[in-house]
């Protein structure tokens, strides 16, 4: 694997995430995140697909300008990408949401790369839940102005709301919510069962 280092999880895991008997494609997974959620799904995809992985870096990085350039859609944009997208069947893109908005890193590497890309998935760990798709600050806006960016390079999107792995006693606490870290510890249960039906679903396709 490229780009960054990424160590291999004990083969044991689980049917769907190993390598054996899995058809698939050149995959390279480009990711950004904040706070290390949408780098931990990053890495679990591209060493479930045997892909290929590389870090979207924008100009400037401090959260707040990433949060300035969201709002504005505008900015100074991202460096370029080490791998030659063109050569991947696939490209997944993750990242995380903020305030409903595709953010700029994200919109950044659409602009920058959609004509090259052949198709591609957008995939993210959010804060908001299943119920909250819809609302305003839902991954549901948030995946419908990514289709429209993308036209029909976009696939598929998917979600994987940190909710899943926060203890049943705090589902309802916003701030344990946005703190929770995905880990091996807790990439249990239902998300598990969701990842292992996304690396399915990608690994089925003709
Ligand atoms: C400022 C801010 C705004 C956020 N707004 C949303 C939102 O509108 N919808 C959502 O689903 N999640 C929202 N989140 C939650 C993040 O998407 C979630 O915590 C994500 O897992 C963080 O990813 P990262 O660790 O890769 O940076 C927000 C988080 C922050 C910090």
């Amino acid at each position: 694997m490229k780009g960054i280092a990424v160590q291999r999880r004990p083969q044991a895991e689980n049917a769907a995430s190993q390598r054996e008997g899995v058809k698939m494609n050149k995959t390279l997974v480009v990711f950004y995140s904040n706070t290390g959620n949408n780098r931990y799904l990053a890495e679990r995809i591209a060493r479930s697909l045997d892909g290929d992985i590389e870090q979207i870096r924008p100009w400037i990085s401090p959260f707040f300008f990433v949060f300035l350039s969201s709002v504005l859609k505008t900015g100074p944009g991202i460096r370029a990408l080490k791998h030659q997208l063109n050569s991947y069947d696939t490209v997944i893109l993750c990242g995380p949401l903020w305030m409903g908005m595709l953010l700029a890193p994200l919109r950044n590497f659409v602009g920058k790369y959609k004509n090259v890309i052949n198709t591609f998935y957008f995939v993210t760990c959010c804060g908001s839940s299943d119920a909250q798709k819809d609302d305003k600050f839902g991954h549901g806006k948030v995946f419908s102005i990514l289709r429209d960016l993308a036209g029909g390079k976009l696939v598929h999107c998917e979600a994987f709301p940190i909710v899943l792995v926060v203890p049943k006693d705090k589902i309802g606490d916003g701030n344990a919510i946005m703190k929770s870290r995905l880990s091996d510890e807790n990439f249990k249960g239902e998300i598990l069962r969701r990842f292992d039906a996304f690396i399915k679903f990608l690994s089925s396709r003709p």
